[in-house]
């Protein structure tokens, strides 16, 4: 018997309604982009996770970044899975109703875990690039969902930037995260509109998710020429938080993945965090490029870090909460690299959920789910 119908007989007979872990699996697909799509690429593989409320078992949406032929304009699919991730159905689409632009990257996913504004708990939060098929602007925008995943309303604006090129000089914005931090929602985002960085991360707050406040600055180098890029944060059990990132212009290699810790997510810039460290395994192996960072409490008291990056298919893990010259293990994995592949835990925190689409500029490019156990 294959081991899910064993799974699904033993979930019965158990009487378990939600299913909290699933057989061990590599490269499902969650979608692959059909020819008449303008580009075979699909990245920043996005999930969240709605928990079981007792009739509803775990729920996971997916999305991502990908090339739809347009009319209508470019959007972020929602596909849903209620197998942690075995299988995947189309659910809703988020689409552009303000600019007419088009979503056309970037997308982040976040479930809300208490009420700010007029948004409760629960509500899912989709966070994206709009950019015109131009690319002669980016505008980070704010979409939320109050009925789990099915309909979509626009919130608000979050930052404006210039045409849609990555070179400095050029004031795009790029690649929001959100987290909430004392009852504020925070989106964090790469910058090149400060003519003083290249490029720089910052992040802005909201009291009511319509109006933000002021860019503050979270990694911002001395060198114009430097490109930290790509900020996800996890927080860690000992009141600290990490914030990966890409530095663009890192001496070990370009875009080697960096870190840093801070006793808030909002003071990552101090003098306290900065310059932050790299990351590399004691096996030799360097993270480069579009990493994802997560936590679990998995593997001792310190649990475990998890860090992903493109080039790479494993993962990078410390169990000292990357405490200064802690050492980083390489933990294999079978799923494939990709530009900016999530790494998530699930509910039984020894699975790790990897969602990833193609390698940056690649030609195969199914978006794939795949555990990781730990
Ligand atoms: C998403 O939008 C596309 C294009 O309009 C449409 O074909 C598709 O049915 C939509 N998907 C869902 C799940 O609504
Ligand atoms: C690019 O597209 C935007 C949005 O449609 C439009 O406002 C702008 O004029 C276009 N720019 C050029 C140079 O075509
Ligand atoms: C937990 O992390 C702390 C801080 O790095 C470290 O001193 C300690 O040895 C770690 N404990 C274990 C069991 O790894
Ligand atoms: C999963 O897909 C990746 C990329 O396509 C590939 O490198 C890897 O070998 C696959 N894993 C398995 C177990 O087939």
């Amino acid at each position: 018997m294959p081991s899910t119908v064993v799974f699904s007989l033993l979930a019965f007979i158990l009487g378990v309604s939600a299913i909290n872990w699933v057989p061990p699996f590599t490269n499902v697909t969650i979608f692959s982009p059909p020819s008449t799509y303008t580009a075979p690429q699909t990245s920043y593989a996005r999930t969240v996770v709605i928990p079981s409320d007792g009739k509803d078992t775990n729920v996971l949406l997916a999305t991502w970044q990908n090339h739809s032929p347009e009319p209508p304009k470019v959007y972020f699919h929602i596909y849903r899975s209620t197998d942690l991730g075995q299988s995947w159905e189309p659910f809703s689409n988020v689409t552009d109703t303000e600019n007419n632009w088009g979503l056309r990257a970037q997308p982040f996913l976040y479930r809300m875990t208490e009420r700010i504004g007029k948004f409760p708990a629960g509500t899912i939060l989709c966070a994206g690039n709009s950019i015109p098929a131009n690319g002669s602007h980016t505008q980070i925008d704010l979409y939320a969902s109050m009925d789990k995943g099915r309909s979509w309303e626009f919130v608000s604006h979050v930052a404006s930037g210039g045409a849609a090129i990555p070179n400095n000089g050029e004031t795009p914005v790029w690649e929001p995260s959100i987290m909430t931090v004392d009852h504020r929602i925070v989106v964090f985002y790469s910058d090149q509109r400060d003519p003083a960085y290249g490029q720089k991360l910052a992040h802005q707050s909201s009291s009511d998710l319509i109006t933000w406040g002021p860019v503050v600055n979270d990694v911002a180098k001395p060198t114009y020429s430097d490109r930290p890029g790509m900020t996800i944060i996890a927080a860690l059990p000992n009141g600290q938080y990490i914030l990966t990132y890409e530095y663009g212009g890192a001496p070990e290699a370009d875009f080697a993945v960096y870190y840093r810790l801070s006793k808030s997510p909002l003071t990552f810039n101090s003098p306290a965090s900065a310059p932050g460290a790299v990351i590399r395994a004691t096996t030799g192996e360097l993270p480069i490029a579009s990493p994802y960072v997560t936590w679990t409490p998995h593997g001792g008291v310190n649990g475990t870090i998890i860090v992903s990056a493109s080039s790479h298919q494993g993962v990078f893990t410390n169990t000292k909460l990357a405490a200064p010259g802690s050492t980083w293990t390489y933990v294999e994995s079978k799923a494939g690299a990709s530009y900016s592949r999530e790494v998530r835990v699930l509910p039984r925190n020894d699975q790790i959920l990897l969602t990833g689409g193609g390698p940056y500029g690649g030609t195969m490019n199914s978006v794939t789910a795949s555990i990781l156990q730990l």
